[in-house]
């Protein structure tokens, strides 16, 4: 087990529940100093027994208030590992037409643009040579797999997620990027239904995201480490 000294350090951004709550402890068991970020108090549990490996941060992907002062309190933080996990699914309507403009923004800078904006300020924590700066996408979003079971809305801003991410990695190809799928995993947005526990696709991420340290560039993977189409 790590001590506190070697600890390897990990930003898990979205972790209030679900699969970021997943990753935060799955991370803590793997002997990581967990940076975990949440909106309000954290629901969920199992964290309290590793206060001494834990931080808990608050922010608000979407408030830009809220995020210029996060990436200030991180400016001197150094990470292994950053995931932006944040994510909502959106309005259940699955056709565009039916869906509010309101509805239409909210998903696609949630999904979208904001995850790749707090990327960006979120470079100069990743440790030199082998950090690994990973996304939270999912293979509905990928063109060639062309999920259509799904809301479009929900695909079309994973897409985008992919897209953004892509021309993101070729301004910064120094960098170590990952954009994952988790499998379709019981959660609040998974549902009752998904095949997956949380445990085994945080686990299976967890493992992704380490064989990625100093590899370079930029892949889309699932949780078994199967690369996924864009
Ligand atoms: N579950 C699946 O089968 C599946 C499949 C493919 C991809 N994914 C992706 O995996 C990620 C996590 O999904 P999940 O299933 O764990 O969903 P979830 O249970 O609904 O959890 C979503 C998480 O994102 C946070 N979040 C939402 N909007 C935010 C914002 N504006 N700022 C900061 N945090 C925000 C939520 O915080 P609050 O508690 O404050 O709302 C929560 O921690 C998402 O990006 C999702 O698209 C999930």
């Amino acid at each position: 087990m790590a001590t506190k000294l070697d600890r390897k350090r990990i930003l898990v951004v979205g972790a209030s529940r679900g699969l970021g709550l997943g990753l935060a402890r799955e991370f803590l068991r793997r002997g990581y100093h967990v940076t975990a970020t949440v909106r309000s108090a954290i629901s969920g549990g199992g964290l309290e027994n590793y206060y001494e490996q834990l931080t808990l941060d608050t922010l608000d992907i979407n408030n830009p208030n809220l995020t210029e002062a996060f990436l200030e309190r991180m400016k001197s933080k150094v990470f292994d590992l950053v995931v932006l996990n944040a994510g909502i699914y959106g309005p259940l309507e699955k056709t565009l037409g039916e869906v509010k403009v309101e509805d239409i923004s909210h998903v696609v800078m949630t999904n979208a643009i904001n995850p790749v904006r707090l990327a960006e300020g979120l470079v100069p924590t990743l440790r030199p040579e082998t950090g690994v700066l990973a996304f939270m996408s999912s293979a509905m979003g990928s063109l060639e797999l062309n999920a259509n079971d799904a809301s479009e809305l929900y695909c079309a801003s994973k897409a985008m997620l992919n897209r953004l991410t892509r021309a993101f990695a070729a301004a910064h190809d120094y960098l170590t990027i990952t954009n994952l799928h988790p499998g379709w995993v019981r959660t609040d947005m998974g549902g009752l239904n998904a095949p997956l526990d949380v445990e085994t696709s945080a686990r299976g991420m967890a493992d992704v995201l380490e064989s990625r340290a100093g590899g370079g560039g930029h892949e889309f993977r699932d949780y078994r480490g199967k690369i996924v189409p864009w």
